[in-house]
């Protein structure tokens, strides 16, 4: 509901120049210390999900917050992305470019059955890169991606946009900026 979705916003905090000069950070950490704003968030995370999901993947390290306590309210398996190094099987990867350098993700090869029913959680969706990395290990597990759902979208950095170029154009955020 809106309330519910301003209840959340309000608990997410701008820090300007963090973690760098010029950029405004969204602090969650107030929204995961309010009882009540963590468990609405996580309420309407689950409410953005369609039917019939088999896994919720989240990505290292915001992103496990959120998508497994959306896991078990589904009654659906997790699946975490992870950064390199971290996952003891055998691992596909994924790099893509940050402003500075660049970023891989891993996922364990044989996490997820090929044809399951996928939603990807995580906190914020800003430039789209994590989520975009995610969704090509999907696709080369043979995962369906069926939805994405995200607490905070920061649409001036378009994220949205590089989803839809790649073919993911369902996509629920709880609060945009
Ligand atoms: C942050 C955030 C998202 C991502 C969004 O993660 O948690 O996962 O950035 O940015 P993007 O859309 O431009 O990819 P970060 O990699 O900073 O690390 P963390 O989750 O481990 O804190
Ligand atoms: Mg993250």
């Amino acid at each position: 509901s809106d309330t519910n979705r301003e209840l959340i916003g309000s608990l997410i905090v701008d820090v300007p120049d963090f973690p760098k000069p010029g950029v405004v950070f969204k602090d969650i950490t107030p929204l995961l210390a309010s009882p009540e704003g963590f468990q609405t968030a996580v309420d309407e995370l689950v409410a953005s999900a369609p039917e019939g999901i088999d896994v919720v993947v989240g990505m290292e390290a915001r992103g496990f917050i959120f998508a497994a306590p959306v896991a078990l309210a589904l009654g659906a398996g997790f699946v975490p992305v992870r950064k390199p190094g971290k996952l003891p099987g055998e691992t596909i990867s994924h790099s893509f470019e940050l402003e500075y350098g660049s970023e891989t993700l891993t996922m364990h090869r044989n996490a997820i059955t090929p044809g399951a029913r996928v939603l990807v959680v995580d906190d914020v969706l800003a430039t789209g890169g994590t989520i975009g990395a995610t969704a090509e290990l999907l696709k080369a597990m043979g995962a369906e991606l069926v939805h994405v759902s995200v607490v905070m979208e920061l649409s001036f950095l378009h994220g949205r946009e590089r989803l839809v170029e790649m073919g993911i154009d369902k996509c629920t955020a709880l609060v945009t900026v």
